[in-house]
């Protein structure tokens, strides 16, 4: 790869080399000089024979566009049809047409490898809906939309990494076998060898302890952040949940932060926000085709609406608020709005609607809800904690946060009330040991690329749609 990079850099500088070098389809794509000698290797992805002229495009996954190769009829061979996998040697010229800017005069096609189209799932020029091509987990991502999507997702990775890196983190490498549930993140997936399962009454466990995948890395990111300050992981993340829903995975990436010496709730929905802002400017302006394709296809509104909420500061209810707009609300809700509840999907539609479909903050929930290291408001006793969901039109709550009650007595008795001391002494521990206001959030990965990109189901943003059919991926 690094030698393909260096040959284009030397492609850049003269106009005709002696040698082939080899290019991606994008390098050749964005050629400024045309070139005597050029190597590209791709998937087929159409062939027009004409009495005079053959024409192929040629796809290897750097864009969603693909390369045209102009040849001479001669160099058709049987097995050089859709989906086959190709080498084309020959010129790269100024293309006459004023859609593309370079085409491949081949010299040599090579079939490295056929494809037999009659059973290939993939058919030429359709336009396979989502649905279909989820049936194909192992061939999907040779679809322009999964293509795009897949591309988009790891452009918000690299995003996310420079977001954070840029902004003083540390990225912390947070455990996925783990012995804390995070005290009720999520429903949690147990590990044991298949010996301990058959003979679970007199097995001890294989860690000696019982242990379970991941529902969150945030009180391994806490213990980091009394170190390093400013800390951030995004990893698989498990959860046992019903993953039939549209926005509910049993593997889903989160991305974490937890930040020390932090007062106020307004300083982590600034990180969430920002980050948000500039992840998704990142993506719009590093992917444009790529994204021009979902808010063509899939979501035709969604960029208008992407470019205002960029625009724009997003707004701040509190839980009360949302339960008050809730109760007036002209519409019956299956779940009741009760202050003291949980919000439900339903209710979560609805106020994001009602604040204009935008991306919204509901902040200090009641204490009861929330989980026992969320920090008191003292607005009452025992009332409402300073915890914040971010609700975005279309998928619901896209981001979870806190800030972490970092009062030992607090802390204490709370834990003594759950009858949790025990296990979490090494958490009080923090709080004995230079203990500092702080507080941080988790995003949903996943939901984050349904969002940007308005696709409605989230086994559509993932490489591959795991269990969800017969198949062993
Ligand atoms: O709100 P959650 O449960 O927050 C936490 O786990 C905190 N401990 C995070 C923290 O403060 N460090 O999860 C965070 C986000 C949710 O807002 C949602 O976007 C996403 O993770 N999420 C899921 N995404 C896909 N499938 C699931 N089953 C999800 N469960 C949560
Ligand atoms: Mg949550």
């Amino acid at each position: 790869m690094l030698g393909a990079w260096r040959g284009w850099r030397a492609l850049r500088r003269c106009s005709s080399l002696p040698r082939a070098v080899r290019l991606r389809v994008r390098q050749a794509l964005g050629a400024r000089e045309p070139a005597e000698a050029v190597r590209v290797q791709g998937w087929v992805r159409s062939v027009r024979s004409q009495k005079e002229v053959l024409f192929l495009h040629i796809n290897d996954g750097s864009s969603l566009e693909s390369l045209q190769v102009v040849a001479d009829p001669s160099l058709e061979k049987k097995d050089l049809t859709f989906g086959s996998a190709v080498e084309v040697q020959g010129k790269l010229v100024k293309s006459p047409h004023r859609m593309q800017n370079m085409e491949l005069q081949a010299e040599t096609i090579r079939v490295v490898g056929p494809c037999d189209i009659w059973s290939f799932p993939l058919k030429m020029k359709e336009r396979h809906p989502l649905e279909y091509v989820r049936q194909f987990p192992h061939l999907r991502c040779r679809n322009n939309t999964l293509g795009a999507l897949l591309r988009i997702r790891s452009e918000a990775t690299a995003g996310i990494h420079s977001f954070f890196q840029d902004n003083g983190y540390v990225h912390i490498h947070t455990p996925i076998i783990t012995s804390n549930d995070c005290e009720g993140a999520g429903e949690l997936f147990q590990i044991e060898t298949p010996r301990e399962a058959k003979e679970s009454a007199e097995m001890t466990h294989f860690f000696n302890v019982p242990a379970f995948l991941t529902v969150s890395g945030q009180l391994h990111l806490e213990v980091m952040a009394g170190a390093f300050t400013h800390v951030f992981t995004f990893g698989p993340t498990f959860r046992a949940e019903n993953s039939q829903s549209r926005r509910h995975l049993a593997e889903f990436y989160m991305v974490e932060a937890e930040l020390s010496f932090t007062e106020s709730l307004q300083d982590i929905m600034q990180v969430m926000e920002d980050l948000f802002k500039t992840v998704t400017s990142t993506v719009l302006s590093k992917c444009p085709r790529d994204v021009e394709l979902f808010h063509k296809y899939i979501a035709p509104a969604q960029k208008g609406r992407l470019e205002q909420i960029l625009k724009h500061k997003f707004m701040i209810i509190s839980y009360s608020e949302a339960v008050e707009i809730l109760k007036q609300a002209p519409q019956t809700f299956t779940f009741k709005p009760e202050w003291g509840r949980d919000l439900q999907t339903e209710h979560e539609k609805y106020l994001v609607k009602h604040c204009g479909d935008v991306p919204v903050f509901v902040v200090n929930y009641p204490y009861d809800l929330k989980p026992f290291y969320m920090r008191d408001n003292e607005d009452g006793p025992q009332h409402t904690v300073a915890a914040v969901d971010l609700l975005v039109p279309g998928v619901g709550e896209l981001c979870g946060g806190s800030l972490r009650e970092e009062r030992l007595p607090f802390l204490e008795s709370r834990l003594q009330r759950l009858g949790l001391t025990d296990t979490y002494q090494w958490y009080l521990d923090l709080r004995k040991f230079g203990s500092v206001p702080h507080g941080g959030f988790g995003m949903g990965f996943e939901r984050y690329l349904q969002y940007i990109l308005g696709v409605d189901n989230i086994k559509d943003v993932i490489p591959f749609p795991r269990f969800s059919h017969s198949c062993l991926l």
